[in-house]
């Protein structure tokens, strides 16, 4: 796989002209994949990633044939959570062949590229401050070749997993211009509140559909919840997943809850907003067709 340096440092060369092919690359590989939700929220911590595995584990479960992209490249999870860390990627004639999880799941991280657990993703310029100031592009870069790179073949569904901060949602928004729909993820703190209520404004303005909400971590926290979070946001209330320390242990496993303890109060949750997800899913699409 090309280093990202090629396309974000390369002193001059034709990087539009790249970028044009890449775009252009990253479309044709999508053309296959019926749907593409990304799973968003302005704060960390509140169960995105897990959310994200849990609905690739649901669909997956009920034969769908399922892609998971881990955009978060400072904090890849998605590797660990759905147990293909540490597998090597082979590059095919369809591009580079995502690692596939013990349901079938397809999995690309940025976890895959990178050396060892203490490597941390790291952009090289020519000063640190540099770095700084063209993150946002580099991210954007990597995130399209990762997108172009990948032999996702035919999915009924991508999810794409994005780090914290709206303003990645805006850059995946451009990358994919076929986005179904975003999910977005709280959990029920004030703090969380007001920070996701900014997202949905910002996933509201991206054009694709909000799908929903979910509360997550549910009974942890006193404060107000995800239900009237969503109504006061004008966007559907998917549900809510109580907080089980089993599902972090089974994350750690690179199992989906979902999978491995499906009578579980928070597995049954997250299998439940699998079938509103889905059921909505199909109601865009044929309201797009
Ligand atoms: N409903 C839940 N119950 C218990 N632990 C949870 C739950 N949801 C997430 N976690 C745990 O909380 C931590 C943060 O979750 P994660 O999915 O990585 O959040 P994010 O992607 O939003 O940063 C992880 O250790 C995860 O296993
Ligand atoms: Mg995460």
């Amino acid at each position: 796989m090309k280093k990202y340096r090629d396309i974000a440092g390369d002193g001059g060369s034709n990087i539009v002209g790249q970028v044009e092919a890449q775009q252009a690359r990253l479309l044709a590989r999508l053309q296959d994949v019926r749907a593409i939700v990304a799973v968003v929220s302005g704060k960390g911590g509140v169960g995105k990633s897990s959310v994200t595995a849990n609905l690739a584990g649901a669909f997956a479960l009920r034969g769908a044939r399922v892609g998971v992209l881990d955009a978060d490249l400072n904090g890849p999870t998605m590797a660990k959570m759905l147990g293909v860390r540490g597998r090597t990627l082979v590059v095919g004639a369809g591009g580079v062949e995502p690692p596939v999880s013990a349901l079938g799941i397809r999995v690309m991280s940025m976890d895959l590229l990178l050396a060892d657990d203490a490597t941390p993703l790291t952009w090289d310029a020519p000063s640190q401050a540099e770095a700084h100031t063209w993150r946002g592009t580099m991210e954007a870069n990597a995130l399209r070749e990762f997108l172009a790179d990948t032999g996702w073949g035919a999915l009924d569904v991508l999810l794409i997993d994005l780090p914290p901060g709206t303003d990645r949602l805006a850059t995946i928004a451009g990358l994919v211009p076929g986005l179904s729909g975003t999910v977005l993820v709280t959990i029920p703190s004030d703090v969380s509140r007001l920070v996701v209520r900014k997202s949905i404004t910002v996933a509201q303005q991206t054009g694709a559909p909000v799908l929903g909400l979910v509360e997550n971590m549910a009974g942890m926290f006193p404060g107000p919840g995800g239900e009237a979070l969503a109504r006061e946001a004008g966007v559907p209330f998917l549900g809510r997943v109580p907080f089980d320390p089993a599902l972090a242990a089974a994350a750690d496993r690179g199992e989906p809850y979902v999978a491995v303890a499906p009578d579980a109060a928070a597995a049954r949750a997250l299998s439940d907003i699998a079938t509103l997800l889905g059921d909505t899913l199909t109601r865009v699409a044929r309201a797009r067709s």
